[in-house]
């Protein structure tokens, strides 16, 4: 199963990448993690969407080949951050890629709630009707305090929420398929 990972943070430290990376690497021999970057998606412009930029049709056709989408989020302001609002809006549009496509939904923050108000927004975002992506529902991760989550090589070492991650993907393996 070939899934892209979209993580909504640009920081060479993020706990989010972080997350994306540690999932790539641990269940590698259930799903083929490719995670995508954000860092050459220009601000999307509605005067472009019909000839836009190549970093943008390389990003949509990698998603239109994938069997789904995992979504890492950060939370900006109780909602998500821009950079991931702006690649959103590129695959609403046009070739809407995400049209079928099975999505997955998690986040990290260092705060207690572990970004639930951003993933109630790109739950709701998803099932908008220029997206029209399933989400997989239930299988919600959440983690908060992700400063004490995280090793400084990045590997998530908290034993109760790797437990939990290892259900989840099952579980989104199993609703995919
Ligand atoms: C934040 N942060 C934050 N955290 C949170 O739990 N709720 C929030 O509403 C916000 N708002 C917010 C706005 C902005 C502009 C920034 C820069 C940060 C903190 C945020 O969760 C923290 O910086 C994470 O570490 C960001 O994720 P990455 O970059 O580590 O993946």
């Amino acid at each position: 199963m070939n899934v892209v990972a979209i993580v909504g943070s640009l920081r060479k430290a993020s706990y989010n990448m972080m997350l994306a990376e540690f999932i790539q690497k641990r269940y590698a021999e259930k799903i083929t993690v490719e995670i995508l970057s954000l860092h050459d998606i220009p601000m999307y412009n509605q005067d472009e969407e019909n000839n836009p930029p190549q970093s943008v049709i390389d990003f949509k056709a990698k998603v239109k080949a994938a069997d789904a989408v995992l979504w890492v989020t950060p939370e900006y302001n109780a909602s998500i951050p821009g950079v991931l609002g702006n690649v959103i809006d590129w695959l609403s549009r046009v070739d809407k890629v995400m049209i079928g496509k099975p999505s997955i939904v998690m986040g990290a923050s260092m705060g207690n709630l572990g970004t639930v108000k951003a993933q109630m927004h790109l739950r709701d975002i998803l099932f908008a009707q220029g997206l029209g992506s399933p989400v997989l529902q239930g299988n919600e991760v959440y983690i908060g305090a992700a400063h004490t989550k995280f090793d400084e090589a990045g590997n998530l070492t908290d034993e109760a929420t790797v437990k939990f991650l290892d259900q989840v993907i099952d579980n989104f393996v199993a609703w995919v398929k």
